[in-house]
Parts: C-alpha cells; sequence; structure tokens
C-alpha cells in the first residue's frame, strides 16, 4: 500500500520556532519491515535544511487511479478544451491535479467551448475558471495556438475533453479551430497529444476516427470506458481521473494500457 504525504519545515523567525509549507510530495510504502518514505524532490530543497526538520502535515491514501509521485516540474502543457460540456469539471480537476505537480498550463480553447453558455455554466465563467486553474490568460484564436510549434512553447497537448467533432477533424487533418491549430502546430514538431475522448457516438460515427488516431503517431489516449452502456450503448468517455498518469507516459513516449477499461 503506498500514500502521499506532504510536510511541513520547521523554520526560526525572529527567535520564534514557526512553520512553512514545503511542497514536497513523498511517498510512503508500507513494507513488511516498516514504513518508507521518499521524497523525490528532497535534492532541490535548500541546503540550510536541518536533517528531519520534517512534520508530515497530511497523509493521503490513495485510490486505484491515483497518481502518487508524478513530478511535471517546469513542463510546459497546453490543456485545450473542447465542447464537450458536462465534462468540464472532470478535466479542470485534472489541470489543477497537472499545476499542483508543477506544470507550465497554458489554457486553450474552441470557439465553441469558449463561446456556447450551456447548462453546464456560462462560457465566459468557464473559461475564467480554468484560466484560474492554470495561472495563465487561454489562448482563443487560430492565431494564438499557431505559434506553439514554431516558437517551440509547449512540450506536450492536453485536449481534455475533446469531442467527436474535434477528434474527426484531427483524423482528417482538418484545421479550421483554436484546439485543431493547437493540435497541428504541436505536431509540426512531433510534440506529444494526449486525447481525453467523450462523445455518445464513439461506438458509432466516430469510431473510425477514433480508430484513425489511435493507429497515428504522437497521440495518446486517456482510458475510455462505456459510461453509460445501456442508456447510451454508444458512448465512451475518458477515464479522466487517469489523465496525469497517462500524460506521464505519454512524454516518454508509451501509451497507458489498458486503452479500455470497465
Ligand atoms: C450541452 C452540450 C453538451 C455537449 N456534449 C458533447 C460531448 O460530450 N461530446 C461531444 O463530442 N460533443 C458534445 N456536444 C457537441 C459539441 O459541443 C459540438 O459538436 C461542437 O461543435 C464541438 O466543437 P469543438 O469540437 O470545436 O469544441 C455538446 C453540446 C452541448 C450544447
Amino acid at each position: 500500500m503506498h500514500a502521499s504525504i506532504s510536510l511541513t519545515k520547521n523554520i526560526q523567525a525572529d527567535g520564534e520556532q514557526s512553520r512553512q509549507a514545503v511542497y514536497v510530495r513523498c511517498c510512503l510504502f508500507m513494507m513488511p519491515q516498516g514504513v518508507i518514505a521518499t521524497a523525490p524532490h528532497q535534492a532541490a530543497l535548500p541546503p540550510e535544511l536541518p536533517a528531519g526538520s520534517f512534520l508530515i502535515r497530511s497523509v493521503k491514501f490513495l485510490k486505484k487511479g491515483d497518481s502518487p509521485m508524478l513530478d511535471f516540474t517546469g513542463q510546459r502543457i497546453g490543456f485545450v478544451v473542447t465542447g464537450s460540456f458536462c465534462t468540464f469539471s472532470a478535466a479542470f480537476e485534472q489541470a489543477k491535479k497537472l499545476r499542483a505537480a508543477g506544470a507550465l498550463l497554458t489554457p486553450v480553447f474552441s470557439e465553441h467551448a469558449a463561446e456556447i453558455n450551456t447548462r453546464f455554466g456560462k462560457a465566459d465563467v468557464r473559461l475564467r475558471e480554468l484560466e484560474e486553474i492554470c495561472g495563465a490568460p487561454a489562448i482563443c484564436t487560430i492565431s494564438g495556438a499557431e505559434p506553439f510549434g514554431p516558437k517551440d512553447l509547449l512540450d506536450l497537448l492536453v485536449v481534455a475533453p475533446c469531442t467527436a467533432n474535434t477528434a474527426a477533424k484531427l483524423a482528417h487533418g482538418i484545421t479550421d479551430t483554436t484546439a485543431t491549430m493547437a493540435v497541428k502546430s504541436m505536431l509540426r514538431r512531433q510534440k506529444p497529444i494526449v486525447l481525453a475522448i467523450a462523445t455518445n457516438d464513439a461506438l458509432r460515427a466516430s469510431a473510425k476516427n477514433i480508430g484513425l488516431l489511435m493507429n497515428t503517431k504522437h497521440f495518446y489516449f486517456v482510458p475510455l470506458r462505456q459510461d453509460a452502456p445501456k442508456e447510451k450503448p454508444a458512448s465512451l468517455v475518458a477515464d479522466f481521473d487517469q489523465l496525469c498518469e497517462t500524460v506521464d507516459l505519454a512524454r516518454k513516449g508509451t501509451q497507458i494500457q489498458p486503452i479500455f477499461i470497465q
């Protein structure tokens, strides 16, 4: 069993003992011989830090799908949102996790994602929400996304959620939205593209497009499941909880497995 823990560093301020949070994520391994903690970034902490000065602030036990030790420090990741409005919240949660793990996020919206108000929220409110999560202004135009590749601005692109519409365009080389421009621009430099598909026609009209993309270099898929096989027999939705791990493997050139889950 393992768990991630966050730590507090004891510091001396004007003779008074105080505490300062340090952003270190550790792993606790519960082995037969006891608990072993490892802090992958400890080497990067200030050298004056006295040994043994950490206090455990919280312990989070990990469930299946949680990613204990992912470190995206300094990774420049574009976070592209397309118009699967019902999955915005699930996608935004993963943007939070990527940022917390050190990623430098650039939010990108397709025109429809940026402009359509739905029962899942007002477009401008959702856009601001992701901008706050990412700590950067959103790119919402083709001309804004075009420099990603030529100027080498990003290391990897996530499209989460990715609609049937965007997947179809990507599969057929159509570039007429901010989202598809962002992908095309990244592929110019052979950078990895992670797709978190969400569509209720995945096993109908979109099946051939998803298949084409699965057989295309540089595309990686967040694992998919039939979310409601009885009510929506052709629907597939990415397991957003596995997005960070998919990104971690994609940047190393590996597709997370299994792609299809229950
Ligand atoms: C409320 C609402 C929910 C939608 N959910 C989805 C969805 O989950 N998956 C999908 O492929 N399209 C969905 N659509 C349709 C897309 O928004 C539409 O195809 C749009 O043209 C996508 O454009 P984009 O891919 O450029 O963002 C939804 C539309 C609305 C209004």
